[in-house]
């Protein structure tokens, strides 16, 4: 089942920086509309006037904080008279740190946004993209962390953990359907996130890193193509091959040394 995203619709949370910008802008090169949304309506005004300017589609801005409660039923409503047919689950942050390093309130955002906000919205469109009569695309925005709990980013890797196993889920619970279900697991990524989660100028933070454009890019072929899981970067990929094959004990002992500068 081929599926094109000429004048399709498409929802992108977090469209305000980084990867989810990136996302959008890949759409609307293929002519897909998009709807952006995240909190800064200035950010998302500005993305909105490119995406249109260079691109000829139509755009919809809807500044929302996302953790707030009826965050995805007002979103549901407000792209109601709108043919969705593509979804991008992106939105979301971390932190580094140790544990009791945060204020609880940190936490309870980062699982809502990470969480529930992406599960509800999910729950919310499904019916709508399984009606879908050239089929449908969802896109959620996993992680490389959410393959092994992390050491100095505790509920962060164990928030992407619960993403990264509901997209597998999905997708095959939908495998007869056709919505397909993509995972993005992106490894370090250039973008605002690093700012947000106190990762900016660590060593860690310095090696390794791809373009939100080079991410997007690789997510949105995966996403069209309906495959099931894409890890960005051939050393990621390979990081997570080896965890098959590797001790637990061993794994957390080498993510403890990595994450170590974190404390
Ligand atoms: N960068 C990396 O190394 C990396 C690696 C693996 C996974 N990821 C994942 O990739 C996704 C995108 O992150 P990014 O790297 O592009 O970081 P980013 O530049 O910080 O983008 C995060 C986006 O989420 C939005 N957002 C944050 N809190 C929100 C809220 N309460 N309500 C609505 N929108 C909210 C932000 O917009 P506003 O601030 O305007 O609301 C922004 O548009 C995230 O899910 C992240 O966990 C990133």
């Amino acid at each position: 089942m081929s599926f094109t995203l000429n004048n399709q619709w498409a929802v992108v949370t977090g469209a305000s920086s980084g990867i989810g910008t990136e996302i959008a802008r890949r759409l609307a090169g293929s002519g897909c509309h998009v709807v952006l949304v995240a909190r800064r309506q200035e950010r998302l005004n500005e993305v909105a006037a490119r995406l249109e300017q260079e691109h000829r589609v139509q755009t919809r801005v809807l500044p929302l904080d996302l953790t707030e409660p009826g965050a995805a039923q007002r979103l549901g409503e407000a792209v109601a008279d709108l043919p969705i047919t593509v979804l991008v689950n992106n939105a979301g942050f971390g932190k580094t740190g140790p544990f009791n390093g945060e204020d609880f309130a940190v936490y309870q955002r980062m699982v809502t946004l990470n969480i529930l906000f992406l599960s509800e919205l999910t729950y919310q469109l499904l019916p709508r993209l399984r009606e879908a009569a050239g089929g449908a695309r969802i896109l959620n925005v996993g992680s490389i962390a959410g393959y092994q709990g992390v050491p100095n980013m505790v509920v962060y890797s164990a928030t992407k953990a619960y993403v990264n196993h509901f997209s597998e889920g999905l997708h095959w619970e939908l495998s007869d359907t056709k919505v397909r279900v993509t995972n993005l697991a992106p490894g370090k990524t250039e973008s605002e996130f690093f700012d947000v989660a106190s990762m900016r100028g660590t060593q860690f933070a310095r090696t390794g890193v791809l373009s939100a454009e080079r991410v997007a890019n690789l997510a949105v072929k995966a996403m069209v193509a309906g495959k099931r899981n894409v890890i960005t970067g051939w050393d990621n990929r390979l990081n997570v091959f080896a965890l098959r094959f590797s001790p637990r004990w061993l794994v957390g002992v080498v993510l403890r040394f990595l994450f170590r500068e974190m404390k």
